[in-house]
């Protein structure tokens, strides 16, 4: 594996299902009485936020704590960032404090990659979301959730499997990211948006688009909805809220022509009422909390793997063998 993670083409099908894998290593641990690892001690980690973000910074923070690393909380809100100060000064004065990983999400596409190529910090970066760059522990977490729900799980990829992205494909890192990481995995993606909402170039992308929502339903192990981002527009990209919701959004009736096994997924945070109703997101169906869960074993796989790398990730206490924790 590259020490960095910014994209996720910088994983091939090998890194990513050992990720995949270590992940899975690392949720069992949540189902230990003690739940912590001493795999990262004496380690420090920071999270660099200069944008808004409920899930990601909290889950990357409960990986690191889990893993017994110091963990720092930067966020650009209150810090000399507001007074002017440069990425350039900012990564300067976390070298200075001996940071191993910068955990980075920034409202600027290309920050994480400038950080980790400036030569200003030693460590690791990861790249928790990047303008409507990339998103790539997002896409880990989303495609270890559809192996849980859709194969056999550890070991697998997801070959064969058909992924169907909606909504604000234009301003969403998460989309560009799974497009990416689902096409390394062998699944086959089609982007669903109105053309206002799909990227130029898309062309390019290894995955089919489709203006219509209703064609590919019933054919779609997964279904994954995207927030419409108001904060990134500038200008109107569909009529009304409604119009959208009645073309573009998932309701109860176009869930029940989906697949019986198929799932519906949101990254967070929903606009109920706008791309996916409450009857949807409240449904058993639904993985979205499930996908916070997993992205703390996600998490804590990238951090160990980048950080930690050659010692076991868990050290299996003997006493505490279980047939399902150790299959061999
Ligand atoms: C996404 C993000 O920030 O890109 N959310 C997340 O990380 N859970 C998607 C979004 O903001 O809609």
């Amino acid at each position: 594996m590259k020490r960095h993670l910014i994209s996720a083409g910088d994983l091939t099908r090998d890194d990513a299902v050992l990720i995949l894998d270590t992940a899975e290593e690392m949720a069992r641990v949540a189902d230990r009485p003690v739940k912590k690892l001493p795999t990262l001690r004496g380690r420090t980690v920071v999270n660099l936020f200069f944008e808004d973000s409920t899930r990601t910074r909290i889950s990357f923070e409960a990986a690191a704590k889990r893993l017994s690393a110091d963990v720092i909380n930067f966020s650009a809100k209150g810090s000399s960032v507001s007074k002017g100060e440069s990425l350039k000064d900012t990564a300067l004065t976390l070298e200075a404090m001996g940071a191993d990983a910068v955990v980075i999400r920034h409202h600027d596409s290309g920050a994480p990659h400038r950080l980790a190529t400036s030569g200003w910090i030693g460590g690791s970066v990861v790249n928790a979301g990047d303008g409507t760059h990339e998103h790539p522990t997002q896409a880990l977490l989303d495609a270890f959730t559809m192996r849980r729900r859709l194969t056999g799980g550890e070991g697998h990829d997801l070959s064969g499997r058909r992924v169907t992205l909606v909504g604000d494909i234009l301003h969403s890192r998460v989309a560009r990211s799974n497009v990416r990481l689902l096409s390394t995995l062998g699944a086959h993606v089609t982007l669903v948006a109105p053309p206002t909402l799909v990227p130029v170039g898309v062309e390019a992308w290894p995955c089919e688009v489709s203006y219509a929502l209703d064609p590919v339903l019933a054919t779609s192990d997964a279904v994954m909805m995207l927030r419409v981002q108001r904060e990134r527009m500038k200008a109107a990209y569909f009529p009304t809220e409604r119009e959208y919701a009645r073309r573009y959004g998932l309701d109860g009736e176009r869930m029940a022509r989906m697949p019986e096994h198929a799932v519906v997924m949101h990254p967070g945070p929903m606009n109920r009422g706008m791309e996916i109703t409450a009857e949807v997101a409240d449904s058993p169906r639904c993985t979205a909390v499930e996908q916070v869960t997993n992205g703390v074993s996600i998490r804590m796989a990238v951090l160990y793997l980048l950080l930690g790398g050659s010692e076991p990730a868990v050290t299996t206490v003997p006493a505490a063998r279980t047939e399902e924790s150790n299959p061999s």
